[in-house]
């Protein structure tokens, strides 16, 4: 994995929002297959920095390289091309009320209009089978609970079978037990589809499972990572730059002074 490919790359990026400068020089590399867990407290600059990996957001100094294209500087029609191979779970989870789970689903596949009906209706199905939750198909957003709304949003950005998936805060708000089945399915993600991510998360127990796991195709299941690389990498955000990139191990080992209270909260 060392030697894979770079899909996303901030180098030296500054950004101001208002009058607050929210990152200032952050530079990052995801390699393929990999996932970056973004961690921070409330207004570190997180979803700042996923919105600048998809171009919503524009660099005032620095560049966003993300599938060897320059996010931060190309055209919005180029842009648009290019987030079609970009899942994105928003930190709320921003489904359409007035569309079913199926159609909510389909909605980029049916925009697209390159696929027939039975070939969106199977491709409808199978990432919603990902996520456990085919029986809901016929249900409206408003009918579900919170955490089946987080795996309809996750089941809508996989529909394009995309290289990168963006997860902002994906078990935020929601029981231990969802979170972590939340958890267990975007590391069969990283290990069987070899989706490369950058998630932001509040919980360290998610960051834990993410290192400590890896997802066993053979059986289908979840296994200790045992000392095999779980593709998982971290990184600190505090007073707009990075003060920590690296392993679960050097997380764990670091002395870096905000790195050692983050992780005592
Ligand atoms: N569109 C915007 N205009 C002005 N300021 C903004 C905008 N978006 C974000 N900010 C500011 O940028 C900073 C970082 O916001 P961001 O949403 O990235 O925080 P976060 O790390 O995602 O926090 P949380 O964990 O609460 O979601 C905050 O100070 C926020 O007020
Ligand atoms: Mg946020």
């Amino acid at each position: 994995m060392a030697d894979a490919p770079i899909e996303i790359e901030f180098d030296n990026v500054s950004i101001t929002l208002g009058a607050t400068p929210v990152l200032r020089g952050l530079s990052l590399r995801v390699r393929r297959g990999e996932t970056k867990v973004l961690l921070g407290e409330s207004g570190a600059g997180k979803s700042v920095a996923l919105k600048l990996a998809i171009g919503l957001l524009r660099p005032d100094q620095g560049r966003v390289i993300v599938l060897g294209e320059p996010v931060s500087t190309m055209p919005e029609a180029a842009l648009y091309r290019l987030r079609r191979r970009i899942g994105i779970v928003f930190q709320e989870s921003a489904l359409f009320d007035s569309l079913t789970v199926r159609d909510n689903v389909a909605y980029r596949l049916d925009e697209e209009h390159a696929m027939d009906l039975e070939a969106i209706d199977a491709r409808v199905r199978a990432c919603l089978a990902a996520v456990e939750l085919e029986e809901v198909m016929d249900k409206f957003p408003a009918e579900l609970s919170g955490g089946m709304q987080r795996r309809v949003a996750i089941a809508r950005a996989l529909a394009t079978e995309p290289e990168i998936m963006l997860f902002d805060s994906p078990t935020g708000g929601l029981d231990p037990i969802t979170a972590t089945n939340i958890m267990e399915q975007i590391i069969r993600l990283r290990d069987v589809n070899h989706v490369t991510s950058l998630l932001v998360t509040h919980r360290l127990q998610d960051a834990a499972m993410l290192a400590a796991y890896r997802w066993d195709a053979e059986h289908n299941a979840l296994r200790p990572a045992d000392g095999m690389s779980a593709h998982t990498s971290f990184l600190v955000l505090h007073d707009q730059h990075a003060v920590f990139d690296g392993s679960a191990a050097e997380l764990h080992a670091s002395t870096q002074p905000y790195v050692q209270h983050f992780l005592q909260i």
